[in-house]
């Protein structure tokens, strides 16, 4: 028999856990588990009481009936709230009704922390459009929000294993740096002791310079964009993936990155099927290669359906969204105007306008989940870029000089772990993919 205390928290001594809730689910029936966990559901059917427990390895249901129990077994399963803390001892039965087929018949239970009622209500949610995101540090416990979560880390976990197994090393990078990877129009300042610093929108300088020690790169990091627009895709703080490869043109690149993609949502379908369900989700494993589209090509389309843009201008937001929904596997956008990327692109050898660069998009309107393509190894061609770009070239002195040591052709990727996971996920807006997400508005929780 469990003990317990009458005190809130510190003197409760702690059962010992026997079995997770995923490992009580999976034994047979008679089995005498004791789980550690919280209440997430309370519920009475005649004289039977009811809760559903859950540890974050999923969800079991747990009946108490009071002849079975001690009183104050009892007495505490009733007094327990919604997010108690608390610790259920019984045996397992099947049951076909319960969720999962499995069922505890408790024969001991202990609040091991109260909670206070639950603030998380549907009317208050009903009541303030941001309540969700203000109570984020509680809202995360819910079914759905930790789905997420975990489909986000299966995917961050495959993309660890995909490189490791295929000779890629994992390097770190400052994040406070000197200079813009993606244009000035997105840095945050940083005062670093009354310098003029900023936060890192990309490690692929710092990848650039690791490929001739490494050969083969990747790196996952926050990268930050000051993004003054409201959008469903757009986070001020976000995860990026990248990778960068010596000896390696656009072509390889692009393997690369169906092979990454292919690699993500084969695991997630094997191992967070379950979560998949609990967002409704039908999601499949996209076959490769995957479809490839122009940017002149987009540019047609989106004239004719009225959503009309120069050529070299960057695509617009609803012209992608439109392309995007034509998809049902993730595709391709090659060929984009160097006058609509950064300065370190390089151009097709036939037209010095065109870059070899592509935008990988996810269907269903999900759009640009990642942008990669072949930079510029040329000391020359680079310095010209940069002073034709008008950037300070004190700042990019070393990139600059990488190229003057055995700098090879070389290609690489940044994919969005968040706008990944929003698509895996089908979630609405990309805060969702984000366990605390920074957006314009939102510094707080
Ligand atoms: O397309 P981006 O700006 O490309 C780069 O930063 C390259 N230097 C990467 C590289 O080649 N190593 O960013 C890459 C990806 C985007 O495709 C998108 O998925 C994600 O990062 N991303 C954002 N995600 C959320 N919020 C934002 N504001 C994002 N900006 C970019
Ligand atoms: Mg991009």
């Amino acid at each position: 028999m469990m003990s317990s205390s009458t005190s809130r928290n510190s003197q409760t001594r702690m059962p010992k856990r026997t079995h997770s809730v995923k490992e009580a689910l999976e034994s047979s029936e008679g089995t005498r588990v004791t789980i550690l966990g919280w209440v997430a559901t309370k519920s009475s059917v005649g004289g039977i009481k009811f809760a559903t427990i859950r540890d974050g390895t999923g969800y079991i249901q747990v009946a108490c009936k009071k002849n079975n129990v001690s009183d104050r077994a009892f007495e505490e399963f009733e007094r327990a709230g919604k997010e108690s803390a608390i610790a259920v001892s019984g045996s397992v039965r099947e049951d076909k009704r319960a969720p999962g087929g499995k069922e505890i018949s408790v024969s001991d239970f202990v609040i091991l922390a109260p909670s206070e009622k639950w603030p998380i209500t549907r009317s208050a949610v009903r009541g303030s459009s941001s309540f969700l995101y203000d109570k984020r540090h509680l809202t995360i416990r819910g079914r759905k929000a930790s789905s997420v979560m975990r489909i986000r880390a299966e995917i961050v976990y495959a993309a660890f294993d995909y490189f490791v197994s295929n000779g890629f090393t994992l390097i770190s990078a400052p994040t406070i740096v000197q200079n813009a990877v993606e244009g000035g129009s997105t840095l945050f300042d940083v005062n670093y002791f009354n310098r003029k610093a900023y936060l890192s929108q990309s490690a692929q300088l710092y990848e650039e310079a690791a490929i001739a020690a490494f050969g083969k790169v990747f790196i996952y990091q926050p990268a930050f964009r000051a993004e003054k627009s409201k959008t469903s895709k757009h986070l001020t703080e976000f995860w990026m993936i990248e990778a960068e490869q010596a000896f390696a043109g656009q072509e390889e690149n692009m393997r690369l990155q169906e092979e990454l993609v292919h690699a993500m949502a084969e695991r997630v379908i094997k191992n967070r099927s379950e979560d998949l369900r609990a967002l409704g989700r039908s999601f499949k494993i996209p076959e490769i290669p995957f479809p490839r589209i122009t940017y002149d090509e987009v540019r047609e389309i989106s004239v004719k359906s009225g959503i009309a843009f120069e050529w070299g201008e960057d695509i617009p937001t609803e012209a992608e969204r439109l392309i995007s929904k034509r998809f049902d596997v993730p595709f391709f956008i090659t060929g984009y105007p160097l006058s609509a990327r950064s300065f370190y692109h390089m151009t097709e050898e036939t037209n010095d306008k065109v870059t070899k660069s592509a935008d990988l998009i996810a269907p269903e309107g999900y759009g640009e989940i990642a942008t990669g393509g072949q930079r510029i190894h040329d000391y020359d061609t680079l310095l010209r870029r940069i002073e034709k770009q008008e950037l300070p070239q004190e700042s990019f002195d070393w990139y600059l000089e990488l190229r003057k040591y055995g700098m090879p052709e070389h290609s690489g990727f940044g994919i969005g772990v968040e706008r990944t996971t929003r698509w895996f996920c089908g979630l609405k807006h990309i805060r969702a993919a984000s366990l605390f997400p920074r957006t314009i508005s939102r510094l707080k929780p």
